[in-house]
């Protein structure tokens, strides 16, 4: 019996091993792994009983189905157990680790876990992790035409976008999580919506609705109200935002 659970151990220990470090020492992804992983990605066959593929939630290459569960349910947005489906464009350029708990370093550990987990699948091979991985890093940002390459407004957008960047920036305290290129930031961080988050990245955020790890706002209005009023109780600030500051920081929130 004994003997049992140390080879169990030794069985299980490669792969945390391997996924951790994958990200360094694995070879960079050749154009037929991300071919493998994009197939892998829509197989059904990695669930249990092969009802439910990653596209199910995360149809469009990748994007979120806007839903919010708790494991393969869909809940009611704002149910505390419930976790909104997240957009995997641009996971290749994010900083923060993964997960709404934003815990898990390695992507391939939280694919492991999901496969696992949630879609009840047997233990997925490195191959098929890495695969996956390699796929999900390699998917791009949708379309933000306003923007430079690192994140600021280009010069030819609307003067609402700018005063909005300038908020974001500057008194509103925003930058200060969300960092560009790609608005978020390594380490989680409670901002009193019920733990510690990780710093969701605000790319491509006017398509990735409900907002927030429990999806509990329709609507980005309600989301930089809600980060507004944390930010300015927390720092004892003296600012105020006005409506139409609100709305200038949403205008700028909708070219990412
Ligand atoms: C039933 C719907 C569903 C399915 C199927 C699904 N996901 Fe997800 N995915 C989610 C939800 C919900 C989260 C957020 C969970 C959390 O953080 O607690 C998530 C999170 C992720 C994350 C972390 C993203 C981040 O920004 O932290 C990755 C990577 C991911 N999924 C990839 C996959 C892959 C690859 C598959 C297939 C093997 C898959 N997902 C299948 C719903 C799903
Ligand atoms: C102390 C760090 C911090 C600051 C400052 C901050 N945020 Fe956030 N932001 C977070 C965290 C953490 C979450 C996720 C909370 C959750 O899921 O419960 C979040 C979530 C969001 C979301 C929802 C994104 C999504 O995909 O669900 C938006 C929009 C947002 N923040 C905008 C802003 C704006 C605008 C400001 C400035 C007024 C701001 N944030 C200031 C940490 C911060």
């Amino acid at each position: 019996m004994k003997r049992l659970l140390v080879v169990a151990a030794l069985v299980a220990l490669p792969l945390p091993a391997f996924a951790q470090t994958g990200a360094q020492t694995a070879a960079p992804p050749t154009a037929q792994m991300i071919d493998t992983g994009r197939t892998l990605f829509n197989d059904k066959s990695l669930s249990g009983g092969a009802q439910i593929s990653c596209a199910t939630c995360h149809p469009m290459n990748g994007h979120t189905d806007n839903k919010t569960y708790v494991g393969l349910e869909i809940v009611p947005d704002g149910d505390p157990r419930g976790r909104s489906t997240p957009t995997m464009w641009g996971a290749g350029t994010r900083q923060a680790e993964w997960s709404w708990a934003g815990n898990i370093a390695s992507i391939e550990t939280n694919i492991r876990g999901i496969i696992v987990n949630r879609m009840k699948g047997t233990e997925p091979s490195k191959e098929t992790l890495a695969a996956l991985a390699a796929y999900m890093k390699s998917l791009p940002n949708g379309p933000a035409p306003l923007l430079n390459n690192d994140g600021m407004p280009r010069d030819n957008a609307p003067a609402d976008v700018k005063r909005g960047y300038d908020l974001f920036a500057g008194k509103a305290g925003c930058m200060t999580c969300h960092v560009p290129a790609s608005y978020d930031k390594k380490g989680p961080e409670d901002v009193g919506s019920g733990g510690a988050f990780k710093v969701p990245s605000l790319r491509n955020v006017s398509k990735t609705g409900p907002y927030f790890h429990d999806g509990r706002f329709k609507s980005l209005d309600e989301a930089v109200t809600f980060m507004w009023d944390f930010y300015r109780k927390k720092n004892d600030s003296k600012d105020t935002l006005s409506d139409a500051d609100k709305r200038d920081i949403v205008a700028f929130l909708r070219t990412l």
